[in-house]
């Protein structure tokens, strides 16, 4: 990693919201006297009943709770919509681009997304939908995502949505989890010139314990769909039904506004819940201060709806601050290697907000997929996800933003709401490689990973906890408060445990290092390596397996399996691919493991515990230093395994 620092420039810094003296003065304001500091800034969306109370935090374990404006009542649809409706309602809201880019991309201004989401508000009334409710939603990138979300939230009921590159079974799981009424979903979905079938997925993912849940749909392609009469219901029928009036749900602060399944070290992914006020004032505020974002600026975030990224800065902080976001339904290498770019100059976008991954794929394109447009119109770049190696941050810095373009690397987390550690682009110096330095408000600590002991030195390296909390927090799983606060309250008491490892430089910068759990980061995506392990013993041909990450050129981590099968069973190629086709198909395609090494047998402890920490080693190709093997039951499996070891890159 390089420790050269980029400035701000001085022209950006001269007219950004937040320059390098206004940041040290903010943040010390943040940190002296926090409920002064978001009393203030609490303000900067439209409250109903405005709130008197501003923070009530508890993080001792056994009594966790987390209220931000808590006796404030608002509507976040409203925020984002209604009150922008007199100054800007001409303005586009959202500009939606394509997957083919021979077809019209549609502009949709703040008063067209009022007339949409109020009626798809209305329809959603029409099919016994409520304040409270849980609609899951699993659409591909269309403008009918953003309706569905901001229908919810008008009307008090609860989204979760599942990203539309889930398998039927991941769906059904988070139907159930949250007992959903009702799921939106559109009939097949055009991605990258394929299809994919959705209707068909949600009719599967519906057909046992589920019966009785209602699907709207929208018409996205006209591909032939099978119907189940009395439960599904076409969007654009329900929607000449109703009026394009729907009076927003007066909504407490702390009254859920989502919940997104995320996914943890053991057991099924776990429902994260993000309530109203706090959430909307912290994905406002950071997306504003992170991107530099100024009215009139086309932003465009690259991820999707089905990732908290794509809450927080597709949808409710852009438009919570009335700007012009853009929604992409394709894929970075569709037609080819330049569509992002192509997008780019087509829109004229200012911000540009991606994943290391989708760089480091681009840059071994060549750069003359980037070359090939004009990309003036862009005044900053954005990471997210994964840490981004010099070599990426390099080409993202001279090649897209021909060094003209501050680079905000921004970490955060599902849980986290919005960005906690990430450069403000007219006050910070980026490293290549470092989030660098908090945002207001937050405090980062890095404690001793045995001990838990916090290290005050500024240079450190251990495990990243946050000591005090910020209003987008999370504040519970769903249905399960005592596995909210066993996972993030639990081990280092006192603080809110991120599950990154840390380190911080001799200039209080952070970098991550990555997880420090059974968490592995394929492509920006988190995968928990039990999901994958239980979704392969499923097979009737497994005996056991084991799941670790290993560095991959451009997904990051790759996922490395290691099966033992079932006696009698032939290991074969066939039977390789058959093993990933079946994760694939019981999680999705993001789920499916790279490598899969047969093993006889796995490194185990007497006591019959797995060594992760030496399968690991064996994956990264690094079986030189296993160190202490001595507690195996039986170390000969070891050689075996380094012997037949699939990574030797
Ligand atoms: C995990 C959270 C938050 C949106 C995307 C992922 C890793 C995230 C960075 C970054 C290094 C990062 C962490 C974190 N991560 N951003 N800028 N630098 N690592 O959300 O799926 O909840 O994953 O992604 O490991 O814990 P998520």
């Amino acid at each position: 990693m390089s420790d050269k620092t980029y400035p701000p420039a001085p022209e950006f810094a001269a007219n950004a919201h937040v320059d390098a003296a206004r940041y040290a003065e903010m943040y010390k304001a943040s940190i002296d006297d926090p409920e002064a500091f978001w009393a203030e800034h609490g303000k900067r969306i439209d409250w109903i009943k405005p709130f008197t109370r501003v923070k009530d935090v508890n993080y001792n374990f056994g009594d966790v709770s987390i209220k931000w404006f808590e006796d404030g009542t608002l509507n976040v649809a409203a925020n984002c919509i209604d009150r922008h409706l007199a100054t800007r309602g001409d303005q586009t809201a959202i500009i939606w681009e394509p997957d083919e880019p021979g077809d019209d991309a549609q502009h949709i201004t703040y008063k067209e997304l009022h007339a949409e989401v109020s009626k798809m508000a209305n329809v959603l009334k029409n099919l016994g939908i409520g304040k409270g409710d849980r609609v899951v939603i699993y659409l591909p990138m269309i403008p009918e995502a953003a309706y569905a979300m901001l229908a919810c939230a008008r009307i008090g009921a609860i989204h979760s949505i599942v990203f539309a590159g889930f398998s039927p079974d991941a769906l059904g799981a988070r139907v159930n989890g949250c007992d959903a009424k009702l799921v939106i979903t559109a009939d097949t979905a055009p991605r990258g010139g394929r299809r994919t079938k959705l209707k068909d997925n949600v009719n599967q993912a519906l057909l046992h314990d589920t019966t009785d849940v209602k699907c709207l749909v929208v018409q996205r392609t006209g591909d032939q769909i099978a119907w189940r009469r009395d439960l599904d219901f076409w969007w654009h029928e329900e929607a000449e039904k109703v009026s394009a009036d729907c009076p927003p749900e007066e909504m407490s602060a702390e009254d859920p506004l989502f919940i997104l399944y995320t996914s943890g070290s053991t057991g099924q992914p776990k429902g994260v819940v993000h309530t109203s006020g706090g959430y909307l004032v912290y994905a406002a505020m950071t997306h504003q201060y992170t991107f530099d974002y100024h009215d009139g600026d086309i932003f465009w975030c690259t991820a999707d709806v089905g990732w908290v990224t794509g809450h927080s800065y597709i949808i409710y902080g852009p438009l919570a601050n009335g700007a012009t976001t853009l929604m992409f339904e394709g894929v970075p290498t569709y037609p080819d290697a330049g569509r992002f770019w192509a997008v780019c100059e087509k829109h004229k976008v200012n911000q540009f907000y991606t994943a290391p991954t989708a760089i480091r794929a681009l840059m071994g394109q060549g750069n003359e997929f980037v070359e090939r447009y004009d990309l003036s119109d862009l005044k900053l770049l954005g990471t997210v996800g994964e840490p981004i190696n010099p070599e990426a941050w390099n080409w993202y810095n001279d090649v897209v933003g021909k060094g003209n373009c501050p680079i905000v690397d921004t970490w955060w987390q599902t849980e986290t709401g919005g960005h906690l550690i990430t450069p403000l682009p007219g006050a910070t110096a980026a490293k290549p490689g470092s989030a660098t330095l908090p945002f207001f408000g937050v405090q980062p600590v890095i404690l001793e990973t045995e001990s838990g002991k916090e290290i005050t030195t500024t240079e450190a390296e251990g495990v990243l906890c946050i000591k005090d909390s910020w209003p987008g927090q999370m504040r519970t799983v769903w249905g399960d408060h005592d596995r909210f606060q066993a996972t993030y309250f639990q081990q280092y008491k006192g603080y809110y445990f991120s599950g990154d490892g840390c380190r911080r430089d001799a200039d209080g910068y952070y970098w991550i290092t990555g997880r420090v759990d059974d968490v592995i980061n394929v492509s920006g995506h988190r995968m928990g390596t039990a999901e994958v392990e239980s979704a392969l013993v499923a097979h009737s041909k497994v005996a056991e397996a084991a799941v670790v990450g290993y560095p991959h050129d451009i997904k990051g981590q790759g996922i490395y399996a290691y099966v033992t099968l079932m006696s009698g069973e032939t290991p074969t190629e066939e039977l390789r691919k058959e093993l990933s086709d079946w994760v694939r198909q019981e999680i999705g395609p993001i789920a499916k493991p790279d490598l899969i090494q047969w093993s006889p047998g796995l490194p185990k402890t007497r006591s019959g515990k797995i060594m992760r920490r030496i399968l690991r080693k064996i994956a990264e190709n690094d079986y030189g230093s296993l160190g202490d093997t001595s507690t195996l039951a039986d170390p000969g499996v070891v050689d075996e395994l380094i012997e037949n070891r699939m990574n030797r890159g």
